[in-house]
């Protein structure tokens, strides 16, 4: 993926958008009601952007909507590239680096994923601290764009610990109980078998998920400050004697999008 395919999806964005955006957002499953409280909205789809990768799934939300959310100006992606869907990892970074390009500093991204700690539950939102990639790829292996960023980018503070800070303390401030963990990143699209949910606890990881560790590589990788959040709409597999469902994942997004809504709304605010 070159820079000039990048700056190509920049400058096209740029002409429709006019002002540079502050906060990316990326809203994972279920959690694309937050583009919906976007003020002034412009909405752009996937597949009209050149260079933004094609969807595979027919019927599947994706587009970019600009604008502004608690006075900040933002950028949302409602639907993102999944490693699964048989992108390659470039691909699926591809509209971060473009949102970094037209000026978003700082990342807002959220996913669903399963339940490892067992002291959460299916409904928590967790706070993501930092995160194991299990997938074995990384979106910078290859040719290094020193113009994106280093070689050998630092991941001690992938999750930026202000953004921690003001994530927790607004979740006190509106009452509402929030977890924080580590996130594991498995590449789908099955879910965890009951051994590798064993193995994702003994290694550290509170959730896993199909999702975010990428894009947040290729944040970190441009400077960008990142905060993670992931719905738990899930135990993870072998944890409660309950098979797993798309349908509950979907469900239990839907269930405590209200919360999601008012957490995020309030932590943008002092981003
Ligand atoms: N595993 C992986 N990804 C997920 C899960 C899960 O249990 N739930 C939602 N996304």
């Amino acid at each position: 993926m070159s820079l000039k395919k990048i700056m190509e999806s920049k400058e096209y964005l740029e002409k429709r958008f006019k002002k540079s955006p502050e906060i990316a957002m990326i809203l994972g499953s279920g959690l694309g009601v937050l583009a919906d409280e976007i003020k002034d909205k412009i909405i752009i789809k996937y597949e009209d952007i050149p260079n933004f990768p094609k969807s595979t799934v027919k019927g599947h939300k994706g587009q970019l909507v600009f604008g502004e959310l608690m006075g900040k100006k933002v950028i949302a992606m409602q639907g993102r590239f999944h490693y699964y869907e048989g992108y390659d990892m470039k691909q699926v970074v591809f509209p971060v680096r473009v949102m970094n390009m037209l000026g978003a500093k700082k990342l807002l991204v959220t996913n669903a994923a399963g339940g490892v700690n067992k002291n959460f539950k299916p409904g928590d939102l967790m706070i993501i601290e930092d995160h194991i990639n299990f997938a074995f790829n990384n979106p910078l292996i290859g040719k290094n764009h020193n113009d994106l960023g280093p070689r050998f980018p630092d991941m001690s503070h992938a999750y930026s610990a202000d953004f921690i800070d003001i994530a927790l303390e607004t979740a006190k401030e509106i009452e509402l109980q929030i977890k924080k963990g580590t996130y594991m990143f498995l590449t789908g699209p099955t879910y965890e078998t009951p051994a590798e949910v064993k193995v994702a606890s003994y290694l550290g990881a509170d959730a896993v998920g199909m999702s975010t560790v990428p894009e947040v590589i290729s944040a970190v990788h441009m400077k960008m400050k990142v905060l993670g959040i992931s719905c738990i709409t899930n135990m993870a597999a072998g944890i409660l004697d309950k098979p797993l469902d798309h349908k509950e994942v979907i469900e239990t997004s839907e269930r405590i999008k209200d919360q999601f809504i008012m957490l995020t709304k309030n932590i943008i605010k002092k981003l």
